[in-house]
């Protein structure tokens, strides 16, 4: 591949990595005794996952996580984010301990390691135990509880060779999909009586952070990812402005402002939603410092007025801009955007920012010679890149940036089709294959050092 664009330049301590979940990777879901996740319900369950996919093998990473970490040592990364999944901790969610379930991940870390890479594990990326879900999931204050208490069993045993920590990935995805809208797990409905939800998500976070300290050393960096997008209104329309701040309120401040401020949004009441989760005591325990603020961003927003419950319905973004094959609109100038208005809002209260996902699904095929040239891919990566430095320049603290993603991996709801990874996976054979894409994010990270 040549490709003469300048590739932007970054300070040489700033950490390059990629991200992946352990849904979306692993497979081996009935192996060395995992208990059942919310997803593994919910993939059974016929028409919820395009394709009728399951995760069953998806890129079968639980066998085949060395040949993995190969891939990320010749692609030069400082940093791997991963998810550990809490049903292969604790199968029902409690109490009991599943030593196998450790042993993968202490396994993944020490290789990880011997190669000079530093493990980031999150705790939850939406993969509940089923058990726990049948007791009433994030609904119930009990599952915070539960949350510090696996969180506390992991860093017991990898608490010595993990330096960062991230508790939770994207409370509002995780609320807003999987309970509010029901197209990801656990699939519920349940609109705007999501508050309970909400708050337990951030309470766990907080308890969790609370028992990382106590057991980790001093150095541990400890954060939380957050999905975050400022909303566009469609027009200039007074509907679809009020749409645009409404969905301000219940993404940014409702997920956010209780980590760095203390306090849920005062508009909260205007919704009339019923903050009765929230006890006294609870916004303290949420309010943990935080040694980082994980962000994930993919595209801006796009909202105009609705009728019903709450007014706001998703817009198509101007005709002018590229889409991915998710559908989103491709422009980088949201990300510094929502850089910037992040640190007005937050002001001195803004830990120092890691980008722990960014990237791009495209129909990447494998040409005559066996390769995947992916430019879209590349331009997209570089348009973000570029708009980061520009944030960076502007005086936004910000010391990482992680890919989305390694691999090609299981979607979600949308299953295999959209192709997230610098690496391409034919799920027939499990042959990985780097892209053009990932030949230039090795030759960017070489770059700057
Ligand atoms: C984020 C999720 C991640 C992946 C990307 C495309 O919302 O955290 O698991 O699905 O979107």
């Amino acid at each position: 591949m040549s490709e003469p664009i300048p590739l932007p330049r970054f300070p040489p301590d700033f950490l390059w990595g990629v991200s992946t979940s352990a849904y979306q990777i692993e497979g081996a879901l009935q192996e060395d005794g995992r208990g059942r996740s919310v997803w593994d319900t919910f993939c059974d369950e016929p028409g919820r996952i395009a394709g009728g996919d399951t995760a069953e093998t998806a890129c079968d990473h639980y066998r085949r996580y060395p040949e993995d970490v190969a891939l990320m040592a010749g692609l030069g990364i400082d940093v791997y984010r991963f998810s550990i999944a809490w049903p292969r901790i604790q199968p029902l969610g409690r109490g009991a301990i599943n030593s196998k379930g450790l042993d993968f991940y202490s396994r993944l870390v020490d290789t990880l390691l011997a190669k000079g890479i530093s493990p980031v594990p999150t705790l939850f990326h939406w993969d509940l135990p089923q058990a726990l879900q049948d007791a009433g999931g994030w609904f119930k204050r009990d599952t915070a509880d539960r949350f510090a208490e696996y969180a506390r069993v992991v860093a017991e045993h990898l608490g010595d060779r993990v330096p960062r920590w991230i508790t939770h990935n994207e409370t509002f995805e995780h609320t807003a999909l999987g309970h509010a809208l029901g197209t990801h797990a656990p699939g519920l409905q349940r609109g705007l009586n999501i508050f309970a939800v909400v708050h337990h998500l951030l309470l766990s976070h907080g308890k969790a952070v609370q028992a990382l300290r106590a057991t980790l050393p001093a150095s541990a960096q400890i954060g939380i990812a957050q999905s975050m997008s400022r909303a566009r209104p469609a027009s200039g329309r007074i509907k679809d402005r009020l749409a645009a701040y409404l969905l301000e309120i219940l993404h940014l401040r409702m997920h956010t402002d209780p980590l760095l401020l203390g306090r849920y949004p005062r508009a909260l009441r205007l919704l009339g939603i019923d903050t009765s989760a929230l006890i006294a005591g609870d916004m303290q325990t949420i309010a943990q410092p935080l040694d980082f603020l994980g962000i994930n961003f993919y595209n801006p927003q796009y909202v105009r007025g609705g009728r019903g419950e709450l007014p706001i319905e998703e817009a198509e973004p101007p005709a002018h801009f590229e889409r991915t094959a998710m559908g989103w609109p491709v422009d980088a100038s949201g990300f510094d955007a929502l850089l910037l208005h992040v640190r007005k809002r937050y002001g001195s209260k803004l830990p120092p920012i890691v980008i722990t996902e960014n990237g791009a699904a495209f129909p990447d095929t494998l040409d005559a010679q066996g390769r995947v040239d992916d430019p879209r891919r590349i331009a997209y990566l570089h348009e973000h890149l570029q708009a980061l430095r520009r944030a960076m320049d502007a005086g936004v603290d910000v010391r990482g940036y992680f890919v989305w993603s390694l691999l090609d991996n299981f979607e979600w709801a949308e299953g295999f089709r959209p192709r997230f990874g610098l690496v391409h996976v034919d799920y027939a054979t499990q042959k990985r294959t780097p892209k053009a894409s990932f030949d230039w994010y090795r030759r960017l990270i070489a770059a700057s050092r």
